[in-house]
């Protein structure tokens, strides 16, 4: 089982890299749009980008998202990955623990990122199918959870929730039963925040209110339109032979609810948003944020740079800012507070999703934020020269 693991581990990476797993969707990062301030009245030198979430102040309202580890091959990627969030001040994950829970020898891959980042938030991962009985093994115990946790000194676990993953995958963990009482057990046992992080399906308003009745701390939205994890396994299973699943993993590549739409859902739920999912620009970054996101979380453009170097991680991260504060400034906010009060007008395929989904009175609230402070300014300064 852990040679099994730890092998999967280094193809995912290897054929991630070499192939084109991605699934864009018909929802997708151009149905958001902010309303263009010609007089913003900021000065790019004075935005401010640091957020705070679950309890920890960060720079930047980044996550590198949950990769790698578990094979030596990959401890490379995991040390330039650390050094960047160490030197920018951004959270990072790391991948399925599940290969060093299984073999310890594994650990070096993952424990690398605590050591090349002493001071940045870490998070933990493990998959929500490993916490319940399978066909092939036991649930992880408690005991296995939280060596998870020390393995690299974690600040938040991160659970992920990847049914449609395991059924695309040749010997994929395929129950899904039992899922919502295994988290409720653990967030009550693991004395450490949960973060509840769905990897390329989305989380819809229902299933967001459910995990935080399971006690969950965050929620990673990993919506559609980003890398398909089905794609990858159909990409497996082909060098496999395996045809029906191959067949599964490509019919269901672009299943699931797109990024953005999946924001405005899971918010419902009130809890800090992690918006993961095809974040491609630092443009898609200030719409996620807009729309409620507390950071985004970055896969595959940072899996591809950390592969080459430290130097190209950190470019990717520069360019984001760069990209970042244009959309800031152009819609002007200084802060990130101040991005979630501007104008977000949704469009197209996601407008349509989610006033079917009972959200249009939100979407006329967003898209006219300015408008009705405008109103109601002038309506308390009527009042006021009404008084005199
Ligand atoms: C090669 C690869 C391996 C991944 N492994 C994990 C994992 O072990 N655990 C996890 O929670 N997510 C995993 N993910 C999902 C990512 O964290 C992220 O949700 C996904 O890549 C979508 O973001 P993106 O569109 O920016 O790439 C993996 C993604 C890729 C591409």
């Amino acid at each position: 089982m852990a040679d099994e693991v730890t092998q999967r581990k280094i193809e995912h990476v290897n054929i991630a890299l070499a192939n084109d797993v991605s699934a864009p969707q018909r929802a997708n990062w151009n149905d958001i749009q902010f309303v263009h301030q010609a007089l913003p009245e900021v000065d790019p030198g004075n935005i401010d980008l640091s957020t705070s979430f679950l309890g920890q102040a960060l720079r930047y309202p980044i996550f590198m998202s949950s990769l790698t580890g578990g094979h030596p091959a990959v401890t490379m990627i995991n040390k330039n990955l650390a050094r960047a969030a160490e030197h920018y001040g951004l959270a990072l994950g790391v991948g399925s623990q599940r290969a060093a829970i299984l073999d310890p020898r594994l650990a070096a891959s993952y424990s690398i990122t605590r050591e090349q980042a002493p001071h940045a938030f870490l998070i933990a991962n493990i998959g929500a199918p490993q916490l319940i009985t399978q066909d092939k093994h036991a649930p992880f115990t408690l005991e296995q959870v939280q060596r998870a946790i020390h393995m690299i000194e974690a600040n938040a676990l991160a659970v992920h929730m990847n049914s449609l993953q395991e059924a695309a995958q040749p010997e994929g963990d395929r129950n899904a039963y039992g899922e919502v009482a295994a988290l409720r057990l653990l967030t009550q046992q693991i004395g450490l925040p949960v973060i509840a992080k769905e990897t390329g399906a989305g989380v819809s308003r229902e299933q967001a209110l459910l995990l935080r009745s399971c006690g969950i701390s965050a929620i990673d939205v990993g919506g559609a339109g980003g890398s398909s994890m089905s794609a990858l396994e159909a990409a497996r299973s082909q060098t496999r032979g395996d045809e029906r699943t191959m067949n599964i993993g490509l019919l269901y590549k672009d299943w699931g609810i797109a990024t953005p739409i999946a924001i405005v859902e899971a918010r419902t739920a009130r809890l800090p948003l992690i918006s993961t999912g095809g974040i491609r620009s630092g443009l898609d970054a200030a719409r996620a944020l807009a729309l409620g996101a507390t950071m985004v979380g970055i896969g595959f453009p940072f899996l591809q740079a950390a592969s080459e170097s430290y130097e190209k991680v950190c470019e990717v991260v520069e360019s984001i800012i760069a990209q970042l504060k244009v959309a800031m400034q152009l819609s002007g906010a200084t802060t990130l507070a101040q991005l979630r009060e501007t104008d977000i007008v949704v469009t197209g395929a996601s407008h349509e999703w989610l006033a079917l989904r009972g959200f249009e009175d939100e979407l006329k609230l967003m898209a006219q934020r300015h408008w009705r402070r405008m109103q109601a300014q002038t309506l308390s300064n009527t009042e006021v020269s009404t008084d005199v």
